[in-house]
């Protein structure tokens, strides 16, 4: 069997191994030259005292999960020393000895037999929380983190709920994100000698319902849009937000779940920390009954023309039995 490595301790090698090299296509589609940036949403707005703030805020909720399925998060309150602190504490942890970190990092995935140019840890969060033992101070920061980046999930996803004129609280309570899964899955991508040979992460999608994303101001995620791949750049003390599977099942597909990417650079570290917001395991998701139509009877249960091309498009199915397929 492969002996599998951390990228960085292989970064520095004279040339790239061939099981890193990806195939030209389709991973190395032309990049978009689009100036049309990805759209900004001012967290605070949602709290403001003017109810016209508010709604305006919930518009772009929903033009920005219609168009993109990703957006930028400004004003959310996570202080800026917290963001940095766990870039830090990751970055310490990936700088570990490798025996150091067995058992706890997952250090690479393949993709049809081909290695990513990352190490990679998954830790959940929530509804149990856990952290590796070292750094010293990771458990710390990986709690206070966690908890600060769910209340502002939690509140995005109130946003979403009312921009699909749902009640507020829909999402929240039919998937139990009271229980939900909430995970922090932290990327660090080596400078790569031959950048344009290997892939960070290949194209994917987000399972669950949002993403936040942080990073260290070094680019390299790409994200689909109007059929090409577009460079999104870090904006610093923002949160980079996309919504996963689970959102485009309970719209019934009126908001997508957007494929992305990660490309490599020969220059600098990139470090990501995705912290991805799911239902709870044994929530059942289906497609939220108020905006289908009920297929027995082909009555909407809203009388609105729309919905009667509305059928639904996605099957009811436990997060955890999703999972479970997604893993193979
Ligand atoms: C991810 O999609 O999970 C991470 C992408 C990135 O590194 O920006
Ligand atoms: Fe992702």
């Amino acid at each position: 069997p492969r002996k599998l490595t951390t990228v960085k301790a292989i970064a520095r090698l004279s040339s790239i191994p061939s099981i890193y090299t990806f195939p030209k296509q389709p991973y190395h589609e032309p990049v978009s030259d689009t100036k049309e940036p990805i759209p900004t949403i001012d967290f605070s707005l949602l709290a403001s005292s003017h109810p016209d703030e508010r709604s305006e805020t919930i518009r772009e909720f929903g033009k920005a999960c219609r168009d993109w399925g990703f957006f930028m998060v400004t004003n959310h309150g996570v202080p800026e020393r917290m963001m940095k602190a766990i870039i830090e504490a990751c970055r310490e942890f990936f700088e570990l000895p490798e025996e150091e970190k067995r058992g706890i990092s997952i250090f690479n995935e393949s993709v049809d037999e081909i290695l990513c140019w990352r190490d990679y840890v998954k830790i959940f969060q929530h509804p149990e929380f856990h952290s590796p033992n070292k750094p010293p101070s990771f458990r710390e920061i990986a709690l206070e983190y966690s908890k600060r980046v769910r209340l502002v999930a939690r509140e995005i996803i109130r946003g979403i709920s009312e921009s699909l004129g749902l009640e507020k609280d829909y999402i929240d309570e039919t998937l139990n994100l009271k229980n939900g899964l909430q995970l922090i899955a932290a990327n660090l991508y080596p400078p790569c000698l031959r950048p344009e040979l290997a892939m960070g992460l290949p194209p994917h999608s987000d399972h669950g319902i949002l993403t936040l994303l942080i990073q260290n101001q070094i680019g390299g995620l790409q994200v689909q849009h109007k059929g090409k791949w577009v460079n999104i750049d870090p904006i610093p003390n923002s949160f980079l937000a996309n919504i996963g599977d689970h959102i485009e099942i309970l719209s019934n597909g009126k908001y997508k779940s957007v494929l992305h990417r990660a490309v490599v650079n020969n220059r600098d570290v990139r470090i990501s920390i995705a912290v991805p917001h799911g239902p709870a395991l044994d929530a059942i998701v289906s497609p939220a009954s108020k905006l289908i139509c009920d297929p027995e009877t082909t009555v909407p249960t809203r009388p609105k023309i729309e919905l009667l091309q509305n059928p639904p498009a996605y099957g009811a199915m436990k997060y955890k039995e999703y999972l479970e397929l997604q893993q193979g």
